[in-house]
């Protein structure tokens, strides 16, 4: 059985330029824009404590990185759970440009050093608890897959018979499945030296689905599929459904 792998760490990404939001983003970022009664970043965050992560490097731009301490300090409002550390403790990085989600994550090579990690794109939100994924990891990498109606806008991924993960395409013209990639990722230690030969790609980013490409090259991607809602916030209209669907689930809990 391979062996199990213990992830401590987690990088969510807080940067970009967030302009499908304009003119909500003109004057903060798209993370701290409210989703139903929190920060958008709250529950990226409030997602990675319920499944034992206690360490977390915020990466962000250098016009909002205030905006972010003020909002989320050292990580006091949390209590830690399932962990057996005492604390949550939020680090932060900083992305001059955005220059793409690998070059945001390698940021964070100093702080995640020889251990595996979690990239969250603080921009999504997860229904599903994604504790046991996390708890089981081993090595390799593993991405969480969803059927959405507008393919042309994910990583979408192209399954074989038995449902392992051919090849994954950023934002295909033609996609070859309605199967995105969401925004998060579990990475063994060897993540970082994937992107070593790495070149923006014509879009000008540093691409994750290159970084995930070369996980399957090794044979070394596994893929899960999400059962429950995922979005991400990337518009008016996605920010808006899922605050309905979080006031939903607050209305049902309080009945
Ligand atoms: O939401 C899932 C999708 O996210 C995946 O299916 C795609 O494969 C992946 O490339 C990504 O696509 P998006 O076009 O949605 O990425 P976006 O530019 O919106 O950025 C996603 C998050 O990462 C967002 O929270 C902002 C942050 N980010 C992005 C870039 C490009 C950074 O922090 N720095 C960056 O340089």
């Amino acid at each position: 059985m391979a062996k199990l792998m213990k992830i401590r760490k987690a990088i969510i990404l807080a940067g970009g330029s967030g302009t499908r939001l304009r003119p909500l983003t003109l004057a903060t970022n798209k993370h701290l824009l409210p989703l139903y009664d929190k920060p958008v970043i709250y529950h990226a965050i409030e997602k990675l404590v319920e499944a034992g992560i206690s360490r977390i490097m915020v990466v962000t731009s250098p016009d909002h990185i205030d905006s972010f301490v003020r909002t989320l300090g050292s990580g006091q409002h949390w209590k830690p759970r399932n962990t057996d550390e005492s604390q949550i403790q939020i680090a932060y990085g900083i992305q001059n440009e955005p220059g793409g989600i690998a070059q945001g994550l390698y940021i964070a090579r100093d702080y995640v050093g020889d251990e595996p990690c979690i990239l969250f794109l603080g921009d999504n939100y997860f229904e599903d608890d994604l504790s046991a994924h996390i708890r089981d990891f081993t090595e390799g990498a593993m991405v969480f897959l969803k059927k959405v109606p507008d393919p042309h806008r994910f990583g979408i991924a192209t399954l074989g018979k038995e449902g392992e993960v051919l090849s994954i395409e950023e934002k295909p013209k033609k996609p070859k499945s309605d199967l995105a990639v969401a925004g998060i990722y579990l990475y063994d230690n060897t993540v970082f030296e994937k992107m070593r030969d790495q070149k923006p790609s014509a879009r000008g980013e540093y691409e994750i689905t290159y970084v995930n490409n070369k996980y399957i090259k090794e044979g070394k991607l596994r893929a899960t599929h999400l059962k429950k809602k995922w979005s991400d916030i990337g518009t008016i209209d996605s920010l808006i459904d899922v605050s309905h669907h979080i006031k939903k689930k607050h209305d049902r809990h309080k009945k």
